[in-house]
């Protein structure tokens, strides 16, 4: 799809009308039809035929409250519809504010993501020319939106990726193509490295696979000063079976999902390079597989870890919280950014406490969660704060190591793998853990089965945005 600017409608042409609930448009000057029997509700769409025979299509934006997730509307219509568009098509976008056109290219370009990248015969898709008309200058906000609506359909594709192909070492090649492209830097760290320089913790939890770990790090540093805004870690275990400690076979297939944490990391720095924003911001990437083997690591091994720290494996399950413990480590020694923020899909328990709508937040820091919590209602990818409370701590005592991954109780899980990650960022002062098992694979209404969903891109871009000087 390609997005332009235009100045005027051409009414005999096709258009999409977007219309505000119990507010709709007189379209009498559009189609001899007086009424239609459309009430512009949220997510919901109807076709007229103009004068002209040309498709009109009314798409309702509901109320105010819907603004945040207003690309879903745009995206079920031009699913649902763009088959029958000819090459070109256009959006009638003089009422809308510059936030509610960047969310309808969001919209359209998610309707371009192609789920069955590995059948044999791919669906042909249909390249449509889409001019927004308003005579206001709107340029930069459809680029923004594209290379938005773009980003998401890639980290999509990864997380959706099945594990024999999306290995750790397939992660690090996406990331070195994307830097190579949209032009940041990025440095692989491979087995010798990362035994050279103490990721020991990312090792132990990759030495069961043939397809060995990697940390990737992106850095995006248009700035003079060398100092780092923002560093972002994520959890990119490739297939997490749970190790020794292995899982029950049912839906044990979507445990390809467990990278998505990584996913939006790789995105939000090749999205933020293409958006030239004016912010140093490096990406670091954790990545492994969590494989049964000879070689597999074991409950009851003590391991090391970049920190230092010696760690007791009470569950090989909990091997996220060891990928990141190295990965925060290494930002916080190395990096040393402003913001330390980590994404992983972490626990069943953040998904058995808050469902499928909002991540679990984790920090001390009161202004950073109020930002992150306002942007999540603003672009409709929600976190909810859940506590840090000392007392939480005792239940990560080990006897024979510095700390153990996990209580062994079930009981406040996301909270105890969040302490568990804070005692690996040396009492960073501007650290959030965000945790996202719930909210970045599900259900969706374009999938028979359950599928990547993009969170993080627009939460996290919009942070950096708002951290970055004008
Ligand atoms: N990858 C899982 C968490 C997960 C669960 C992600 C459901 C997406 C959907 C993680 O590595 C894990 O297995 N966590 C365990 C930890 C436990 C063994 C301490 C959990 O939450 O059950
Ligand atoms: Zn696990
Ligand atoms: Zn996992």
């Amino acid at each position: 799809m390609t997005y332009k600017h235009a100045k005027t409608l051409n009414t005999s042409k096709d258009f999409i009308l977007p219309c505000r609930k119990d507010n709709l448009k007189s379209i009498k000057q559009f189609s001899p039809i007086n009424k239609p029997d459309f009430d512009g509700s949220f997510n919901t769409y109807q076709q007229l035929y103009g004068k002209d025979g040309n498709r009109i299509y009314l798409i309702g934006l509901g109320e105010e409250k819907h603004g945040a997730q207003l690309e879903n509307t745009f995206q079920k219509l031009a699913f649902e519809t763009q088959k029958h568009w000819d090459k070109s098509i256009q959006v009638y976008a003089e009422d809308l504010t510059e936030d509610e056109i960047k969310k309808a290219v969001i919209g359209l370009e998610m309707a371009q993501y192609e789920i069955g990248e590995y059948k044999s015969e791919k669906e042909k898709s249909n390249k449509v020319a889409i001019s927004f008309t308003s005579t206001k200058s709107i340029k930069d906000t459809l680029e923004e939106g594209k290379y938005t609506g773009e980003t998401i359909n890639k980290i999509k594709a990864l997380v959706d990726a099945p594990p024999n192909i999306k290995t750790p070492e397939f992660l690090g090649d996406w990331a070195e193509k994307s830097a190579k492209k949209a032009d940041y830097k990025c440095t692989i760290l491979k087995h010798k490295e990362l035994k050279k320089q103490g990721f020991e913790a990312v090792l132990s939890v990759g030495k069961g696979s043939v397809n060995k770990p990697v940390v990737i790090i992106t850095e995006y540093t248009p700035k003079k000063s060398k100092k780092v805004d923002i560093a972002l870690v994520g959890k990119g275990i490739t297939f997490d079976s749970g190790g020794l400690s292995i899982k029950p076979s049912t839906n044990l297939h979507y445990m390809k999902s467990d990278m998505g944490g990584a996913a939006v990391v790789l995105g939000v720095v090749e999205l933020i390079t293409k958006l030239k924003l004016d912010i140093n911001v490096v990406g670091i990437v954790c990545s492994a597989e969590n494989a049964v083997d000879a070689e597999s690591y074991r409950p009851g091994d003590v391991i090391n870890s970049y920190s230092g720290k010696t760690i007791e494996i009470i569950d090989t399950d909990a091997e996220g919280r060891l990928v990141l413990a190295d990965g925060l480590s290494y930002a916080v020694k190395n990096i040393k950014p402003e913001y330390l923020i980590d994404l992983a899909t972490l626990t069943g328990s953040v998904v058995r406490t808050l469902g499928y709508e909002a991540a679990g937040m984790f920090t001390h820091n009161k202004d950073m969660a109020s930002t992150m919590s306002d942007i999540g209602y603003k672009v409709h990818e929600r976190v909810w704060q859940l506590p840090m409370f000392e007392e939480y701590k005792s239940d990560l005592h080990s006897d024979i190591a510095d700390i153990r991954n996990f209580s062994g109780k079930p009981l406040a899980g996301a909270t105890n793998a969040a302490q568990f990650l804070e005692s690996f960022t040396e009492e960073h002062k501007n650290w959030m853990h965000l945790d996202i098992a719930g909210v970045s694979f599900g259900a969706s209404p374009y999938a028979k089965m359950k599928s990547a969903s993009g969170y993080g891109i627009q939460l996290i871009t919009e942070f950096i945005k708002k951290k970055a000087s004008k």
